[in-house]
Parts: structure tokens; sequence; C-alpha cells
């Protein structure tokens, strides 16, 4: 699980360890990362924390190996972390562009690489990437191209390892959030300020909360969901129907 040390992350690590997986918590703060592990090993799960940046391939690569190492296999793979960068599409730089892409989709992308390689000799394996919304719509009013098309990529990065690994028997899914009360929200100068408009245009007429995602990522996870392959699965209060 990466960006698992907080936020939409940690709910998923949480969801999982309460069904009874063994959790590797991935995250670019080795104090996060370590502050979760604890709370799930508390819980009485079995949890490891890794420090690792989700953007580059040798920290990818050594996660996967870590993960293996400890826990003998790796039957779910679920690729959480992301950025969101704010800024209107003239003005924004390709610095910006890069800095997105490089964890929101080329991330994710070698993370499916080396998890499937591990997944492909089990016969097995279910690989969950975190999309957004903003696949589906342009969420508005705010300003943010690069996110937007890092995560419409995801889902179509998604459908295609779903066609191309089937018969392999894994199974590679996306989850797209609404908008959900997280740091990256509630932190964010750009964006904390457009709530009550947000929530104007939510049929459900709240925020999304980390706990509306658990039940998606634990079914994603699961053998009940061994029929579903390239799906992306919004949770987003009705949000993209308006
Ligand atoms: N919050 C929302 O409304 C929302 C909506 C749709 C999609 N999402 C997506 O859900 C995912 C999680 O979002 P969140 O709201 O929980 O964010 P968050 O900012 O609250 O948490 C993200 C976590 O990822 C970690 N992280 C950041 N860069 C990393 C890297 N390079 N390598 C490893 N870890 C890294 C951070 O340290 C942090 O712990 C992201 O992919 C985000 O795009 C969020």
């Amino acid at each position: 699980m990466t960006g698992a040390g907080q936020g939409i992350g940690r709910a998923f690590a949480h969801a999982l360890a309460e069904a009874g997986a063994k959790v590797a918590v991935i995250d670019l703060s080795a104090d996060r990362a370590d502050e979760v592990a604890r709370e799930l090993r508390e819980k009485g799960a079995e949890a490891i924390s890794i420090q690792a940046d989700a953007a580059d391939e040798s920290s990818v690569e050594s996660f996967v190996r870590t993960t293996v190492q400890a826990f003998g296999r790796l039957d779910i793979a679920v690729n959480n972390a992301g950025i969101n960068l704010n800024s209107a599409a003239e003005e924004a730089t390709l610095e910006e562009w890069d800095m997105v892409h490089n964890l929101n989709l080329r991330g994710v992308f070698i993370a499916c690489q080396h998890e499937a390689k591990v997944m492909f000799p089990q016969g097995y394996g279910k690989i969950i990437n975190t999309a957004s919304m903003a696949s589906m719509i342009v969420p508005h009013p705010q300003k943010q191209v690069s996110y937007n098309v890092s995560k419409g990529a995801v889902v179509s990065l998604t459908r295609t390892l779903a066609a191309e690994w089937a018969d392999r028997g894994i199974r590679v899914n996306c989850i797209s959030p609404g908008i959900i009360r997280t740091a990256l929200i509630e932190e964010s100068e750009a964006l904390a300020p457009l709530v009550d408009e947000w929530v104007s245009n939510i049929p459900a007429g709240r925020l999304g909360e980390v706990g509306d995602l658990q039940g998606a990522v634990v079914y994603l996870a699961s053998e009940v969901s061994d029929y579903m392959t390239g799906h992306n699965l919004a949770i987003e209060g009705g949000q993209t129907l308006w």
C-alpha cells in the first residue's frame, strides 16, 4: 500500500488489515509509515513500514522486494500515492507536469510492472490503483490540468494492464474517489476555500470521508471481485451525475 501514511492510503491499510491482510505500509515519510504500521499491529495485524519514493524506480523495486521477503508472497498491491498541484493550464509549468506525472502515472506504471512480475508465477494477484473522479469529469472551479490528465491516464493504464494480464490471473482495477476530506484538500490553500461550492454540486450533499472508500478496497482485494477487471469504481456521492 503506497501513500499509506495518512488519508486515503491509511484508511485502505486499516481496512485491509481488519479483513486479515498482512500489510506493508509504504510512504515517503518514514515517521508516518511507522506510525500507521504501529496502529495496525496494535489491532493484531501483521504490518511492516517502508520509507520509499513511489515515483522512483529503484525505490519501487526495493519496496516490492522487501514486502515479498517479509510476507513470502504478494497477493494485493494498492498503488495509491499521488499528489495534486493547482495551476491554470496556460500557466502550468513542465516541472509541475513532470512532478505530478512522475508519481501519479509513471510511478503507478512502474509499480504495476514490478508487482505483476511477482504475481505471474503465483497465477493470481489483485492490483488496485487510486485514480480520481477527475478521470471522469473536470472538477471545478479549481484548475489542475496535470492532475486531471494523470488520473485519466491511470484509468487507461488500468484497463490496458487488466486486458493484458487477465489470462495470467491478475486483476487490475481502480478506485476513483470524489472529493474526500483529507490533508490533500484541507492543507491546500487553493482547495480548502472551495468546499462549500463543491458541496452544492454533490447530490449526496457532503464531501466524502475516507471511511466511504474502505469497503471498496476490501471488495477489489478479495476473491468476490475476481470476475471484475479493468473497472474504474467511482465513489463520489453522485458528483459525476450533475
Ligand atoms: N483527497 C481527495 O479528495 C482525493 C480524491 C481523488 C483521488 N485522490 C487520490 O487518492 C490518493 C491519496 O490521496 P490523499 O487525499 O489520501 O492524499 P494525502 O496527501 O492526504 O496523503 C498522501 C500520502 O502519500 C504520501 N506520498 C506523497 N508522495 C509520495 C511518494 N512520492 N512516495 C510515497 N508516498 C508519497 C504522503 O506522504 C502522504 O502520506 C492520491 O492518489 C490522490 O490523488 C484523493
